[in-house]
């Protein structure tokens, strides 16, 4: 009797061919703005984040140009794929920040609640394509097959074998010059680096909101374009 799998989670990953032409400029900067912050905002086992430490610009940093214009085309392809009319949204690089991820440094479990779409680019890989310096997992929060919610968890022995049924998670090794993209909702973290060689990759947060001029029943959904929100609630200070 056949059993049918449906309502799958699409991870976009491409592996950039123009990748080794642009690794030692790309590490340098990530490196010197590293080094440059002072302060340390989290703890040591955790890797060194752009976005906790005031380095979550570089998409508007020119040194970054062509990993950001890879970003925006491998975006719309996704989304494209993804059956969406981009014709009708406008779509934003809300943030972007480097992340150096050193010896038995992780990133902890977490998802972009700002963003709609996340990607990942890895710069630089120690044992590239291996476990070894720290996976991208993805982890499943609906659980659909979980006939018992928990049943799962780490708590019981009752699920015998993890197989493509009652998969919970998705594992990708990290290689260097692989653009991976992903829903911003999507729950993630990144196993600990085993090797004695920094991992740097650099992280992207992408809104989407309804494109000028599109607005007929998409405002539900979308935001309108920022070029038309006005702010408010700020006070003059001082005097
Ligand atoms: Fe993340």
């Amino acid at each position: 009797m056949p059993t049918d799998t449906w309502f799958p989670l699409a991870i976009y990953r491409s592996d950039l061919p123009e990748a080794p032409a642009h690794k030692k400029v790309l590490l340098e900067t990530v490196l010197a703005m590293e080094e440059a912050v002072t302060e340390r905002r989290n703890f040591p086992e955790m890797a060194w984040t752009g976005d906790l430490h005031g380095v979550a610009q570089i998409h508007q940093d020119p040194r970054f140009a062509w990993i950001v214009e890879q970003v925006e085309h491998h975006t719309l392809q996704y989304l494209e794929e993804l059956g969406l009319d981009v014709s009708q949204v406008a779509l934003y690089i809300q943030r972007a920040w480097p992340v150096v991820s050193r010896y038995q440094q992780e990133v902890g479990t977490h998802c972009h609640n700002t963003a709609h779409i996340s990607a990942v680019y890895y710069v630089s890989v120690p044992n590239s394509g291996s476990d070894e310096s720290g996976c991208l997992v993805f982890f499943d929060q609906m659980r659909p097959n979980e006939v018992c919610p928990g049943l799962g968890s780490e708590n019981t022995n009752i699920v015998a074998s993890w197989n493509a049924l009652n998969q919970d998670q998705a594992v990708y090794e990290p290689t260097e010059g692989r653009l991976i993209i992903f829903p911003a909702k999507q729950q993630h973290g990144v196993t600990f680096n085993h090797t004695e060689a920094e991992r740097v990759s650099l992280s992207f947060d992408i809104v989407l909101t309804a494109a000028p001029g599109q607005a007929a029943g998409a405002y539900e959904f979308l935001s309108p374009p920022p070029s038309q929100w006005q702010r408010f609630g700020t006070r003059e200070t001082g005097g």
